[in-house]
């Protein structure tokens, strides 16, 4: 199973300045640390350089980059990809979750044979830092493929200003079991 998982800009469909995400909502990066625990996240190599000592505890990192010499931190848990049709053949009992950034987003959401089956959809609706110096970087392409391509599942929420919603792919043979199952991970913020 394949999803994308992101937090964007209501309206502007920004999700980063520079290499800073512009806000801080610790309910946020929550959800993503629960729903992506235990499982495996794709970053492109520009947001994988912003992690803390470019690791991610409790998960598998396939770090997507052209340079075939690129070296990743941690060989054991982090493996780097140069083609990303090698994805087409991962087993679907893994799940994977597309983290980002906006070079990543737009690779996997512009090509249906690419696009996962779920979107995570976050959107912050708050106030954005404009003080962060750096390109302005969003994924307004990748809403549109979204909204033209994935139905929204009937439950939303909405937790410290960022509105949750859950797509789902059309023409696509959805488990229900696999629906509710990320849906509770998804809301659960206990
Ligand atoms: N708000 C959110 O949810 C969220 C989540 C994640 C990241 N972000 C933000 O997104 C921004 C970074 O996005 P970005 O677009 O600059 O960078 P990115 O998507 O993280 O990485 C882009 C890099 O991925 C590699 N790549 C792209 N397509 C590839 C392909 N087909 N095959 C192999 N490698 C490929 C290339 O690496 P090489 O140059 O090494 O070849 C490319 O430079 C930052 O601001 C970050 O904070 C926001």
């Amino acid at each position: 199973m394949k999803a994308v998982i992101w937090c964007r800009h209501d309206g502007d469909n920004v999700i980063g300045i520079g290499p800073n995400i512009p806000w801080h909502i610790k309910s946020d990066f929550k959800r993503f640390h629960r729903v992506t625990a235990q499982h495996s996240i794709i970053v492109g190599q520009n947001t994988y350089e912003t992690f803390p000592n470019r690791t991610l505890p409790d998960r598998k990192i396939y770090v997507l980059s052209f340079d075939k010499a690129y070296e990743v931190a941690d060989r054991k848990n982090h493996r780097l990809i140069t083609n990303v049709h090698y994805f087409a053949q991962l087993p679907d009992s893994e799940e994977v979750y597309i983290s980002g950034g906006a070079g990543i987003y737009r690779l996997f959401l512009s090509d249906i044979d690419l696009a996962p089956d779920y979107i995570i959809d976050c959107c912050y609706l708050g106030e954005m830092n404009t003080d962060l110096v750096g390109e302005r970087i969003d994924v307004t392409p990748c809403v549109e493929f979204m909204n033209n391509h994935y139905t929204t599942y009937e439950k939303s929420l909405i937790e410290d200003n960022v509105l949750v919603t859950l797509r789902l792919k059309k023409n696509t043979a959805h488990h229900l079991k696999t629906t509710i199952d990320l849906w509770r991970r998804i809301a659960d913020n206990s």
